[in-house]
Order: C-alpha cells, then structure tokens, then sequence
C-alpha cells in the first residue's frame, strides 16, 4: 500500500542527505563563512565533531532580525538565478539540515549593527537572546545526532571522523590561501595559517620537499583564469589525490575531460598511470559550468569545455615549457615566483666522456650534465617516429597482413578507423574476427615482423593517442643504442646535439629522465669551497 511519508520523516530524509557526519557541518559552516566574505576563520571541534563544532568568522554577519529565517528551510539570501552561481551555497537547507540533526547556536553581529544576538534552535524550538558580541558569525552545533542513535551509530570512531575535518578544511585552504585559518581539534592546533598564497599554504600541509617541486602557474584568456602549482615531472603520484581543482572557487572533482587535457599537456613527462601534484583555480563563466545538486556540491559539468580545455592544455603546456626540467643532483631547485612564460631551451652540450658505457658526462654553462645514452636515444628516436609517420606516405603491403583480433580490438578499429589511416594502418574485415592490413607506416618498412604488433598495440589502451604513444615508445626502444655499447666521441656529441633538438628532451618515452644536472655552486659547496672560482671567460656553450 502506497503512504505518505509523515512529515517528520520527511524532514530527516530531506536534512540528512545534506548532514552525514561532522564533516559535513563543518563545510556547510565554513562555505557560509567564506561566502560571507570572511577572511579570519576560527574552527573548533571536539569529540571528532559529535560532541561539539565552533566555526567562527569576520564576515558580513545576520542581521538580528533574520537570524530565524537562517535556520528555516529554503531560505538564502544569495541565489537569484540557477544559471549565475557565483557563491558556495545556494540551496537555503545547510543550517536548516544541521538544526535537524543537532542543536546550533547561532550568534551574530552585521559590523553595522549595534549589538548582537543568539538564536538558539534544535528541531522546531528557537530562544533569541541579545547581547553585545563581536562583528561576525559564530555556530556552535552540539550534540550532534544525539536523538538519531541509527545514524550516530553510523559514524566512526571520533578520531576518524575528526581526520576527515582536517582534511576537508585543508582542502578549501589549499583553494583560499589567502584566507587565516586556526583549526583546533580536541584542544591540539592542528592547522594554523596566518593568510599567503599558494606555496605558504602547500608547504604548511605538504611540507617543503613538495613545496618545492612545484611550478607557480598563472594564466588569463579572454574569460578565463587559472591560478596555482603544479609540479614538477619528477614529482607525481599513482593517485590524483594531490591535485586539485577549485571552479570558480569551489573545490570539485575534477570534470574528466579537464583531467585529461592537463594530463595530455605533460605528455611524456609523466610515466603512464602517474599523476602530477598541484592546486589548480579555474575560473570560468558561470554559464559554461552546471553545478549539481549533489549534497556537498562537488560534481560539477562543464557546458561547451572546448575552449576551457584548449585553455587549459595551452596554460600547462606554456608552463612546462618555460622551465629547465633537468631533473636536480642532488636537491631540487628552490621554488621561484611566476616566471615569463618563454621557452626554456635544452642547452647545447658539449660532450665530456662517458661512464661506464652508459652514461655521458657533458657541459654546458657552469653546470654538468649526466645523460643516460640509452634514454636519450629513446627520446630521438620516438621524437623521428612521431614526425616521420605524418610526413611520409604509408607502404601498400604486396602481401596484406592476415591478422586475427579480439572482440575488445575490433571495437576500437570500428572507432579508430580515421585515426589509423592517418597514422599510415589501413585495415580491412577478411571474414570473422580476421582482418587483413593493407597499408602500414613507412617507417616500419624495414621490420615486416612487426606489424601484427603495431596494429594490435593501436587497438589497445583508453584512447588511439595514448594506444599510439606507446606503440611508438615501444619502437624506438627496439633498435636503441645498447646499453653499455661504447660510443666514439663524434657519435656521442651527435647524440647529445639531437636530444637539444627534441621537443621534450627531458624526458625518454616511458617517462624516465633523459639528463640529470650538476650545477658548480652545488659542487662548490659539496666540497666546502667558499665561493665558485670566478669565472673569467665563460664558455661559448652557456646554457641559454
Ligand atoms: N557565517 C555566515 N555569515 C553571514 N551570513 C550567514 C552565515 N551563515 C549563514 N548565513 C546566512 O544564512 C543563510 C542560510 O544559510 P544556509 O547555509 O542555510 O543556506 P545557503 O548558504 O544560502 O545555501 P546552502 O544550503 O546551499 O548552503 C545564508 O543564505 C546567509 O544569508
Ligand atoms: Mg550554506
């Protein structure tokens, strides 16, 4: 028999897809805070945030008179317009929700008004006292689900909950560095930030090692902006738990085609499955961006992304190009302010000797360089592979390929038909489940074995870009020069003259580094010299 839910459960339902644990009040408070235009915010909690939660704040305030409105449902004073949201809340039901599951003092003071006022509210029952009281907003909700035991039960353990509030305050400073912040949890101070930017912030809840491995980004074009760090090739992670994304000043997850395009601007400077380490703010016209009702409001949409995307890429994409990313020996460099955005050439190499038959000492500047021969190799290779399949015709096969795919495979080729032919592959069905190739890249003339595995790596991974990439890494670490194979020096030298050509030189393939660099101020200090000797003639080869 169909019933109408009675109205209290209706309630519960409605508040507790918004309050689920203290983590959740504490960003429904502090998105209040930071919408009312604060810049000091005070945060307390105890008892994991069950037993009570202090967000307090210098922001516009609540006029006396609608402190009540605050607390009903459906009442905000920000939306206007679904289409234009330009603040963190707008649904009018985050106090509403958290008076349903706890009791909330609501204490405020516009810096207009002469005196404050407390409302006091659990449930339907609300005492209004006034009283003198600083400008700004402070909650106070206690008790948190004292008369819901099924959903306390829910919880866990107080220290997790409470790790969770740290995390999430720390994840809108990461967004707000500008912001001072003081988290106290259970007594213990655990976040204290007087306001800075971005890499006083990173430093503070990252730590320095990271701090330092990152890059300052800042980019504008026409209606949009983005402002952040990101870091350097070598630092990444397997997860992307460290790099964020806040649209229009609201930390969300990150839209995946954004994902992608910023990952699809490291290239190759990233091993696959790797990610890189950063905070990112985009700021892009209201219009372009669907925020979803999701409880916490983190998944968001873009609408037309082409242009962000094209943004996007080309901001990370300048960023990278505008930094030696020769990785350090031993420390990594100290963090810089925003650098021009110019490209930042490979120096020219003027080649040493070698070590081991692996490696190649050479110089440029003052600093020395470490090149791995084989992984520079790699580099030069897939660099002439990549130039070398659009430039020249493809080879008509006298004898077609027979070839035999997997069900997986022959959905791709259906999908990357185009993509194939412009690569050089073209492939046609020969009956169920076999295919015969007709066509194959010039450059594989040579090595007729390989085509079944070429098509095959082309129909495999996410997309036919990354299918490709690998398939070309793959090639040029085929014939590579061996490791441990001695070079003459002119060899060696012609080596090092085509990694400075390269587009991405730092980097072979797969991802590994290329160089390693040595500066003589680094040398100097290792071997306690009290200055670099002066240099009286610097040598023709300085790095530009
Ligand atoms: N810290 C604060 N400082 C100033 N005004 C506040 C503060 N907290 C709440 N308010 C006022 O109370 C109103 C209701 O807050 P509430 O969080 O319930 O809804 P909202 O923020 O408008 O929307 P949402 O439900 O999406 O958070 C706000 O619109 C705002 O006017
Ligand atoms: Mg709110």
């Amino acid at each position: 028999m169909i019933r109408k839910l009675p109205p209290e459960l209706i309630r519960e339902i409605a508040a507790g897809e918004v309050i689920s644990g203290p983590a959740d009040v504490v960003r429904e408070l502090l998105e209040n805070a930071l919408d009312a235009g604060a810049t000091r915010l005070y945060i307390e909690l105890w008892g994991g945030g069950l037993d009570k939660i202090v967000v307090r704040d210098n922001g516009l305030g609540i006029p006396r008179e609608e402190l009540g409105l605050a607390l009903e449902h459906h009442t905000t004073s920000k939306l206007t317009d679904l289409q234009n949201i330009r603040t963190l809340g707008f649904r009018g039901e985050g106090l509403w929700a958290i008076r349903q599951a706890a009791r909330v003092r609501l204490t405020s003071r516009p810096p207009q008004q002469l005196g404050g006022a407390t409302l006091t509210a659990f449930q339907d029952k609300t005492e209004l006292h006034e009283h003198p009281a600083p400008a700004g907003t402070q909650v106070e909700v206690t008790a948190l689900f004292c008369h819901l035991p099924a959903r306390r039960n829910a919880l866990e353990a107080p220290a997790a909950e409470g790790r969770k509030v740290v995390h999430l305050v720390s994840r809108y400073l990461l967004h707000r560095p500008e912001i001072a912040l003081r988290l106290v949890v259970d007594g213990e101070e655990k976040i204290a930030h007087a306001g800075g930017g971005f890499a006083e912030v990173i430093k503070l809840l990252w730590g320095s090692v990271v701090a330092n491995r990152l890059l300052p980004l800042e980019a504008a074009e026409g209606p949009f902006t983005l402002r952040g760090l990101l870091s350097r090739p070598e630092l990444s992670r397997p997860r992307r738990d460290r790099l964020l994304l806040a649209l229009n000043r609201r930390p969300v997850e990150w839209p995946e085609p954004l994902l992608q395009a910023v990952l699809a601007a490291y290239k190759e400077l990233l091993p696959a499955g790797q990610f890189p380490v950063g905070v990112l703010n985009l700021e892009i016209p209201t219009e372009h961006l669907l925020i979803n009702t999701s409880p916490d409001k983190s998944r968001v949409r873009l609408i037309r992304p082409e242009a962000i995307l094209g943004f996007v890429s080309q901001a990370v994409q300048g960023l990278l190009s505008a930094h030696p990313l020769a990785r350090a020996l031993p420390e990594p460099a100290p963090l810089t302010g925003p650098a021009p955005v110019q490209r930042v050439r490979f120096p020219r190499l003027r080649y040493l000797g070698s070590f081991r038959e692996l490696y190649l000492l050479a110089e440029a500047g003052d600093e020395l360089y470490v090149v791995d021969q084989h992984a520079a190799h790699e580099r030069i290779l897939y660099e002439e592979l990549s130039r070398r399949y659009l430039e020249e015709p493809p080879l008509e096969l006298p004898h077609p390929e027979l070839l035999s795919l997997s069900l997986g495979e022959e959905m791709n080729l259906a999908e990357r038909l185009e993509a194939l032919e412009q690569a050089g592959l073209q492939i046609e069905p020969f009956g169920p489940g076999k295919y015969r190739v007709r066509t194959i890249p010039a450059f594989l003339a040579g090595y007729p074995s390989l085509v079944g595995e070429v098509v095959k790596g082309s129909l495999g991974a996410s997309s036919f870009a990354v299918a490709w990439r690998t398939v070309l890494a793959r090639l040029a670490c085929l014939p590579a020069i061996k490791a441990g194979h001695p070079l003459s020096s002119a060899s060696a030298q012609a080596l090092l003259d085509a990694l400075a050509g390269c587009e991405l030189p730092w980097v072979c393939p797969h991802g590994r580094p290329t160089v390693l660099v040595l500066g003589e101020g680094e040398l100097a200090r290792r071997f306690g010299r009290r200055g670099v000797r002066a240099v009286v003639d610097p040598s023709p080869h300085r790095s530009e």
